[in-house]
């Protein structure tokens, strides 16, 4: 019997400057799976019509990103444990004809960290610099791992008050004005805002405030060196850049489409970062 090829793909809108097609691309032909992903750009009012007839278009799963992450966690018959906690899905797959929803933020979150920046989750309180959808994944991820200090920092205070309240015992909820406090004991510093994104100068915490041993994360990927992780890096701070959570939340949905564990290494990140860099 021959078998068919496997198919994934991944959808937003917009989607044409998403990087998983390369990643997945990257794995397909290093495995030699007879398999494809695409970038599929699905407006809002299609994206259901989208997601019901995946099946019959031969779809074995895929990747979800901005907008459509609630919209999936809504349509999906069946949700693991991080989709319920986090309150979104980025990656959807099939068992027994069953459409499955499932969160992989957090995992990657995780796991970058755990490349580079062993022993975090036992570093100390954590402040998690904003309140939205990123954020949510993140508290997750110090959640899973036993981190029992979790501090929300949000603009907007009432944001950071739900999601304190959406995760309960060791989280707590801060307006800007507290920041530095906060920082004055705390292991690990994580900015999940857009603040530092694209040149944009904006620098909400001063790693100056942190104690030595700190660990300070972005899950910001462009630029690779924010102004955050560049000051924590002057500071003598352990930085780690966002790219290895892109990276390693793509292996789970891969393992589901293709059958294989891939690997995030330093060839497939190489690869990356040469995409990262603005073209002429
Ligand atoms: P995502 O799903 O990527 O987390 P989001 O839900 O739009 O995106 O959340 C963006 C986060 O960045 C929020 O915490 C937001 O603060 P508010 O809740 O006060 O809006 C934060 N953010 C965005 N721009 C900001 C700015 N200029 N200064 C401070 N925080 C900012």
């Amino acid at each position: 019997m021959v078998e068919a090829t496997r198919k994934a793909f991944v959808t937003g809108h917009p989607i044409k400057h998403s990087r998983s097609p390369k990643i997945h691309g990257y794995w397909l032909a290093k495995h030699g799976i007879d398999g494809s992903y695409e970038a599929i750009d699905v407006a809002p009012a299609n994206f259901a019509g989208f997601v019901k007839t995946l099946q019959a278009n031969g779809y074995s799963g895929g990747n979800i990103t901005i907008p459509h992450k609630e919209a999936a966690f809504a349509l999906a018959d069946n949700r693991d444990q991080a989709a319920q906690d986090i309150g979104a899905v980025n990656t959807l797959w099939f068992e027994d004809g069953i459409l499955w929803g499932g969160n992989t933020d957090a995992h990657g979150f995780a796991a970058n960290l755990d490349d580079h920046a062993p022993g975090w989750a036992s570093n100390g309180p954590a402040v998690v610099l904003g309140a939205g959808g990123a954020s949510r994944a993140v508290i997750h991820a110090l959640k899973q791992r036993g981190v029992d200090d979790i501090r929300i920092v949000n603009r907007t205070l009432a944001r950071a008050m739900e999601l304190r309240d959406r995760f309960g015992a060791g989280v707590s909820a801060h307006g800007m004005a507290a920041t530095g406090e906060l920082l004055a004991d705390a292991g690990l510093l994580v900015n999940t805002t857009a603040l530092g994104m694209h040149g944009n100068e904006g620098l909400s915490a001063d790693p100056a405030l942190l104690p030595d041993h700190a660990v300070v994360t972005d899950i910001v990927y462009v630029p690779l060196e924010t102004p955050l992780l560049a000051a924590a890096r002057a500071r003598n701070l352990k930085a780690v850049d966002g790219l290895g959570m892109l990276l390693h939340q793509a292996v789970p949905g891969f393992e589901r489409w293709f059958g294989i564990r891939p690997q995030v290494t330093a060839e497939l990140r190489a690869l990356i970062v040469a995409d990262l860099v603005p073209k002429p």
